[in-house]
């Protein structure tokens, strides 16, 4: 089934994989996005006649209610994204990552459907052996957290609506980010051969980009099945610490040297382990691997040292 499809901030590092993706499914997909940090990851999709390029800020709400009534699915990925750049800019933050989605949600009649990723950061601190699912507790510490946590909400008060808790995202990408985790441990053991890892049992959960595109389509094929709804989504068997995730890097880069550094504090406190069942039991499971992740990444890197632009 052919849909038209309309995802804000389509030109970032989900946008610009997912994009690609659903334009060569045949989709009609229109992207508005102001290019903050890419003006080249879509260039190879100006050819297809099914992909519609808007240059435009999402706070632009004529514009974005105009385009909204052309599609029967919303992905708002727009967004001031990661802690820092929230503390930043709190004024912009609230006004992209929670008022955008309302204007959204508000404009959307009964039929129309939207997807929507929210980080799974607001599990905070897990319990010890303890896997978060989706009715653990949240609890966003940082305002970033929290304007995604309470769009989420807002969100699912429309009824057709998937809502996805996205693990962190590791992985090449037409815009590339290389303050991730995976993607930053990875690109420091190149550059500096030595990695300094704080509070190294940190737990988290992760996922590679091209399940988080597979995921959208299936939420996109298997709609029904999912709607009103939240699914954790990372990969199951990368649930793992940050010195497994060093260790790891180092099979690959065997001159590379890691040293915990004891008595400091990461500015991240997440500590947890994620249950991904909800969404699996549905019949979708990540499949990539962090192996096969940090071997992409590696030469990525080695040959691509400039042109990557960061949140932070
Ligand atoms: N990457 C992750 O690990 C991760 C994890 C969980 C959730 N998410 C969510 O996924 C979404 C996309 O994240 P990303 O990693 O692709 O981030 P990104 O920063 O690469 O993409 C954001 C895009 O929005 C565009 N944009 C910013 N302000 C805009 C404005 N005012 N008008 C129009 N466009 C604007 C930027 O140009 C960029 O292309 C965000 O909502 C984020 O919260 C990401």
């Amino acid at each position: 089934m052919r849909l038209k499809i309309l995802i804000t901030g389509g030109a970032g590092y989900i946008g610009s994989m997912l994009t690609t993706k659903l334009v060569n499914l045949g989709h009609d997909v229109h992207v508005i996005d102001t290019l903050v940090y890419s003006k080249e990851s879509l260039n190879h999709l100006f050819i297809k006649k099914n992909f519609f390029f808007h240059f435009e800020d999402v706070r632009n709400k004529k514009k974005l209610k105009k385009l909204i009534k052309k599609v029967d699915l919303v992905i708002p990925l727009a967004a001031l994204v990661g802690a820092p750049l929230c503390e930043k800019n709190p004024k912009m933050a609230v006004e992209l990552n929670l008022k955008n989605i309302k204007f959204i949600i508000k404009n959307l009649s009964k039929k129309q459907k939207i997807i929507y990723p929210t980080s799974n950061s607001g599990y905070g601190i897990g319990e010890k052996n303890k896997f978060c699912d989706e009715n653990s507790p949240l609890n966003p510490i940082s305002l970033y957290g929290r304007t995604k946590a309470d769009a989420e909400k807002e969100v699912l008060k429309h009824e057709n609506s998937v809502c996805f808790r996205l693990a962190t995202v590791f992985g090449y990408s037409y815009r590339m980010r290389s303050d991730l985790l995976v993607n930053n441990l990875v690109y420091l053991s190149l550059k500096e051969k030595k990695l300094k890892i704080f509070e190294p049992h940190f737990r988290r959960n992760f996922i590679h980009i091209s399940d988080v595109v597979e995921a959208f389509v299936f939420a996109i094929e298997n709609f029904s099945l999912l709607k009103s709804n939240i699914y954790n989504l990372g990969l199951s068997t990368a649930n793992i610490t940050k010195i497994q995730l060093a260790k790891k890097i180092k099979k690959q880069v065997k001159q590379l040297k890691i040293k915990v550094i004891k008595n400091r504090k990461d500015p991240d406190q997440r500590d947890y382990f994620v249950s991904n069942r909800k969404v699996e039991k549905k019949g979708f499971k990540a499949l990539v691997s962090l192996d096969e992740g940090i071997s992409e990444l590696i030469q990525y890197f080695n040959f691509n040292k400039k042109n990557i632009h960061n949140n932070y």
